[in-house]
């Protein structure tokens, strides 16, 4: 896919369902007593990845374009199917999906494609297993073997602030009976696993860096509103920022403050982002956004806001580059177990485009030069939409065209995102 220069960025724009609430949405309304209703679902490679899944495990799903209706199983309800499951390049899926099949009777494998089978799980089966699951991996990685039983509750100190693995052992501790399970982060991480358990009748105790749930005997139904998804609104973000002379509405984007670091990041480097018409949706905030152009000046992000922008680091190394000043961002060595090794391939590609940005073990330090990119280079997504999207921004802020190769990629979380790119650009 080659991206060409653009002057700026107009017009509306609706992002797809969020990803991380979709997938939970999935889950949740598989072990529901009755039928779900999931409104504005996200679709994409991995959510689809979780259709599949609950399918083959017995949950019964209609596929209704924007709306997908799910008849649960019920909370012990999931059966193995006959082969292993899929879970393509989701670790999401295979994450929170770990969870729930501790407690089901039966031996559970998953598998995932090439990416996903070089990401850690020995995260999740380390808590599993104290809670008495039987969690076989290959030297850590997938195929995955659970094998459901008995579980009891814990309280489990996560050395890493990653919601999979808090919404993982929360999920499992639906089944622990004879007490609650507790989970500290070192810092908060997006907290959708617990909003939508108490939406679905589950007892939770949210306070942050805590999480506690109890034992259920059911969940209830979901009839939920899928929040527009912030990751998705965040490259148009980005975009008509830097581009002089855009002006952006960006409608219904879920506003969750454990997913909005980048907004926080971004209005701290001087952008310019109103947010207006405030509302809930599926138990969560949402917003519309109206962003115009502006200068950025250079800023720290600390180790603390890591898991508030995780997914948009990315991004945030793109507007140093171009901000007044020298950025940088530490503590965040959980990108080396992304889709890629993000510090690794965020730092490769805007090498390429002309960005003077070096690597650390846990974050970047960016030299910021507000001018455009020479780009006239290919930049390669090694699989990973993210990159993919930086990829093409960088186009869009160069000089001279880029090449992103394996653009297709970003059908993993956003399928329609060069056709809607194209739709804003003012050449
Ligand atoms: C996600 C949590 C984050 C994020 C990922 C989606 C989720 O991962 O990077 O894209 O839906 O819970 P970690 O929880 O492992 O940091």
């Amino acid at each position: 896919m080659k991206v060409e220069p653009a002057v700026s960025l107009r017009g509306d724009v609706a992002v797809p369902g969020d990803k991380s609430v979709s997938h939970r949405a999935l889950l949740l309304a598989a072990i529901a007593d009755g039928e779900s209703e999931i409104r504005g679902f996200g679709r994409s490679a991995d959510t689809l990845s979780t259709v599949a899944a609950i399918a083959s495990l017995g949950a019964s799903v209609s596929d209704e374009g924007d709306t997908i209706r799910v008849a649960g199983a019920g909370l012990r309800g999931l059966r193995a199917p006959a082969g292993p499951i899929d879970c393509g390049n989701a670790g999401t899926l295979i994450r929170l999906l770990s969870g729930i099949l501790a407690g089901q009777d039966g031996r559970f494998e998953l598998v995932g494609d090439e990416s996903l089978s070089h990401r850690p799980l020995e995260r999740i089966a380390a808590p599993l297993r104290l809670m008495g699951a039987s969690v076989e991996t290959v030297d850590g990685h997938a195929p995955l073997a659970v094998c459901g039983g008995k579980l009891r509750p814990i309280r489990y100190e996560s050395p890493v602030a990653s919601a999979q693995v808090k919404s993982c052992v929360l999920l499992a501790g639906l089944y622990a009976a004879g007490g609650p399970t507790t989970v500290v982060e070192p810092a908060p991480s997006r907290d959708h696993t617990e909003r939508m358990l108490a939406g679905a009748g589950a007892r939770v105790e949210r306070r942050p860096p805590v999480a506690t749930v109890w034992p259920a005997e059911r969940l209830s139904p979901l009839s939920l509103d899928v929040p527009g998804d912030f990751s998705s609104a965040a490259p148009f973000l980005a975009a008509a920022t830097l581009l002089p002379g855009s002006e952006l509405r960006l409608h219904g984007v879920g506003l969750n403050p454990t997913r909005t670091g980048f907004l926080h990041v971004l209005e701290r480097m001087g952008a310019r982002i109103s947010v207006y018409n405030r509302r809930q949706a599926g138990g969560e905030p949402v917003a519309d956004l109206e962003i115009t152009s502006a200068e950025l000046v250079a800023t720290e992000v600390a180790p603390a806001e890591v898991p508030l922008l995780i997914d948009e680091l990315p991004l945030f190394a793109l507007c140093a580059a171009l901000a007044h000043g020298d950025s940088g961002v530490r503590g965040a060595q959980e990108l080396r177990v992304k889709e890629s090794d993000r510090v690794e391939s965020v730092t490769r590609a805007l090498r390429a485009a002309g960005v003077r940005i070096s690597d650390t073990a846990d974050g970047f330090r960016i030299r910021g030069v507000p001018a455009r990119l020479r780009g006239g280079v290919v930049v390669d997504a090694a699989g990973d939409h993210r990159i993919a999207m930086l990829g093409a921004l960088a186009g869009l802020l160069s000089r001279e065209p880029i090449e992103v190769r394996g653009a297709d990629c970003v059908a993993v979380s956003y399928p329609g995102f060069f056709d809607v790119l194209g739709s804003l650009v003012v050449r």
